[in-house]
Parts: C-alpha cells; sequence; structure tokens
C-alpha cells in the first residue's frame, strides 16, 4: 500500500477528522522537523500528517526546515505527498476561500536552502512539472465527488514572506503568469522531486492578493475565509483518502 501524507499549513494545524495512531518526533540529517509525524486514519485510510510551520503554528516560512520536512517524510516510507496551503489570490478566478490545484510553480523565494544535492552527487532533477499529475487528477476527480468547486489548474508563485507583497510584485506575478501567491511551496515541491516522492498541492485562497481588492489585508480577514476553505479542504481531503 502507498504511504501518503498530508502536509498542512497555516489554517490546517491538525487534521480534526484523524484518528491518531501514534506520535513520532524524528531527526534527520538536515535537523530538525517542524513538528512530529502524526500517524492516524482518515475516513479509513492510514495516512501520515505534519504541520508545516510547527504545532502550534510558530514557524515562518522562511525558517521552516523543508529539507528535514521531507527527509523525515521519506524515512517513514512516504510516497506522495498532498500538501495544503494558504494562498493570496491573483487571478480572477481565485476569490477568497477557493481552493486551486496548481499545476505550475514560479519561485520568487531566496536564501532557502533548497537542494539534497549539495556535494558530489550533483544531479539536475526534471522539474518540468513541479506537480505530480497523477495525484492532481485524483485530487481533481475527488472535488468532484465531493461536490466541491476548484479551480483544476493554476500557476503558484513563491515569495519569500513573511511579509505580504506590493501592489507592483502581485502586478509582476500576474504579468509573468501567476494565479496564485504563496511563501511555502518552494523548495517543499523541488525536495520531494528530489527524493522520488510524488508531490501535488491544494491551494486555499485566504484573501485577494495585494492590490487586488480595497482596503488592507487584515489577519481577520485571512482567517475568515481560510475557516472556510479549510472546511471544503478538510472534505476534499476525506474524500481523497476515502
Ligand atoms: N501572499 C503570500 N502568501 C500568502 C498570501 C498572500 O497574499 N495569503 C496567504 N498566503
Amino acid at each position: 500500500m502507498t504511504t501518503l501524507a498530508i502536509i498542512g499549513g497555516t489554517g490546517l494545524t491538525q487534521l480534526s477528522d484523524l484518528t491518531i495512531i501514534n506520535r513520532e518526533q524524528l531527526d534527520t540529517p538536515y535537523g530538525s522537523p517542524s513538528a512530529e509525524f502524526v500517524t492516524g486514519e482518515l475516513n479509513g485510510s492510514r495516512i501520515i500528517f505534519l504541520a508545516r510551520h510547527g504545532n502550534p503554528h510558530t514557524i515562518a516560512p522562511h525558517k521552516i526546515n523543508y529539507r528535514a520536512n521531507i527527509w523525515g517524510l521519506k524515512q517513514l516510507g512516504v510516497e506522495q505527498i498532498i500538501a495544503v496551503a494558504a494562498v493570496g489570490g491573483i487571478t480572477c478566478e481565485m476569490a477568497p476561500a477557493h481552493i486551486a490545484i496548481p499545476d505550475q510553480i514560479i519561485d520568487y523565494s531566496y536564501g532557502r536552502l533548497h537542494t539534497f544535492f549539495e556535494d558530489e552527487a550533483v544531479q539536475h532533477i526534471d522539474f518540468t512539472y513541479p506537480y505530480n499529475q497523477k495525484l492532481r487528477s485524483r485530487l481533481i476527480n475527488a472535488a468532484a465527488t465531493a461536490n466541491i468547486k476548484i479551480s483544476p489548474l493554476g500557476t503558484y508563485g513563491c515569495t519569500q514572506g513573511p511579509r505580504l507583497e506590493t501592489t507592483a510584485e502581485i502586478q509582476r506575478m500576474e504579468r509573468d503568469g501567476c494565479d496564485l501567491v504563496g511563501m511555502t511551496g518552494m523548495p517543499e515541491a523541488a525536495l520531494a522531486k528530489e527524493l522520488g516522492i510524488d508531490y501535488a498541492a491544494i491551494s486555499v485562497v485566504a484573501n485577494w492578493a495585494a492590490g487586488k481588492s480595497e482596503g488592507e489585508i487584515t489577519m481577520e480577514e485571512i482567517e475568515r475565509h481560510l475557516h472556510k476553505g479549510m472546511a471544503n479542504t478538510a472534505e476534499l481531503l476525506k474524500a481523497f483518502v476515502g
């Protein structure tokens, strides 16, 4: 049986429908993962859950030890990862609380430890399709089964954070072809690919990106929309594993 992991981001520090079987703190050659790895049953299927920002949520996007997280999952035998993350919506379909299954990435982050191939054994992984197409299709089908409206495509732009973007930055990202903006999609996706783990993402829109709506982006607004988006995400995940 394939071992599946779910990485939860902001708004998904734990999976409330998960029946917990085991919690495991792991050390890796790259340091400590964000949190303990929680093994449990979701809708009858065994999965491993990891809180990307720690539990409680304390680790900023640029401080996450992405390598330890992915290495730890590999050590536990994980072959597939569904990564959930909050994003800002750039293009008109990507309204707050909406869900997208992105198919492409542009990486604007910098200074992150982003590869396992540092020393002698340099390898250049093919990253034409950063997300696994089969996993994406299964997520899209699960959304249809659960009657959840999603966007089946989208380009995810990864910024450094933790600040949000300027209007000009979002305009540039839109010209580049980004539909969504988040802070944690990279190097996570690339590291999973380096270790041969199938990886797909669920992007949950928390807010209109900078300059795409009137006024300031507030934490209150983000939390309100995420609450709704994450409730749909939980249903989507249940349909996906079931
Ligand atoms: N920008 C970057 N990351 C985000 C945003 C945003 O507007 N909203 C949620 N995560």
